[in-house]
């Protein structure tokens, strides 16, 4: 029988492997709600770089860390994600954005404000939650019901990326990838790693379609023995 003790699901792993199609489907499927925890960090660099803050100065990011006001939308058909009010959707995507993200997100102060946030829509989830990020399964939620690390490889990643930012060169994009994977596995505060209970799927060789069905049956597995 099934309980009412919503279910939270973490799924980790480096862009390109398909986590936000996966997760947001996931969510969708179950009635779930859905959190983009990279939009998050990207929101605050966002808002720092808009501000003039100099990002390569870890003690002025960590000096207003506590300013920009961010909201996230949990509805898997449709997220949002404001700072300070405004619609930062579009603009958190650009190369300016992506290529200050990891040096931003490495800094303590923004990772403990941004988990702080987090957790608490983890928390206040009433249908239960799919998380997505780098460390939700080690850091920002260690007792998640399922935790799931996906993979693949930086060739596969490349070439999917790629062809989401559309006429973009494989090659750049892979190197681009792989850089910003060194920097968030190096840092000190919550280094990108697999959490050792997760369970670690390879998605290189799979569809989209076949991602989707194996966390849908292990979160359906675990809300049927909860
Ligand atoms: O998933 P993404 O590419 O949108 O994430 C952007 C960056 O944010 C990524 O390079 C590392 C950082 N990030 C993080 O440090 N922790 C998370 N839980 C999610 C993202």
């Amino acid at each position: 029988m099934e309980s009412a003790q919503p279910v939270v699901v973490a799924i980790d792993g480096p862009s390109g492997t398909g986590k936000s199609s996966t997760s947001k489907a996931v969510a969708a499927q179950l009635g779930m709600s859905y959190l983009d925890t990279g939009a998050q960090y990207r929101a605050i660099t966002w808002w720092m770089v808009h501000h003039g803050i100099d990002v390569t100065d870890p003690s002025a990011i960590a000096a207003v860390a506590g300013k920009p006001e961010i909201v996230s939308g949990t509805d898997p058909a449709g997220p949002t994600i404001t700072v300070d009010g405004v619609d930062v959707a579009g603009p958190i995507r650009t190369d300016e954005v992506t290529a200050r993200v990891s040096a931003v997100s490495a800094v303590p102060e923004v990772r403990a404000r941004i988990t702080e946030l987090q957790r608490s829509l983890a928390g206040s989830a009433a249908r239960g939650i799919v998380v997505e990020g780098r460390d939700i399964g080690t850091t920002v939620l260690p007792d998640a019901d399922v935790k799931v690390f996906l993979t693949a490889s930086a060739e596969a990643r490349a070439a999917r990326r790629s062809g989401e930012l559309q006429g973009v060169d494989v090659h750049s994009t892979r190197d681009a990838l792989l850089k910003r994977d060194a920097a968030d596995a190096g840092r000190k505060t919550s280094p990108f790693v697999k959490a050792g209970d997760a369970l670690e799927v390879d998605t290189t060789d799979l569809t989209l379609a076949q991602v989707i069905e194996c966390v849908v049956t292990l979160v359906e597995e675990k809300r049927a023995g909860k």
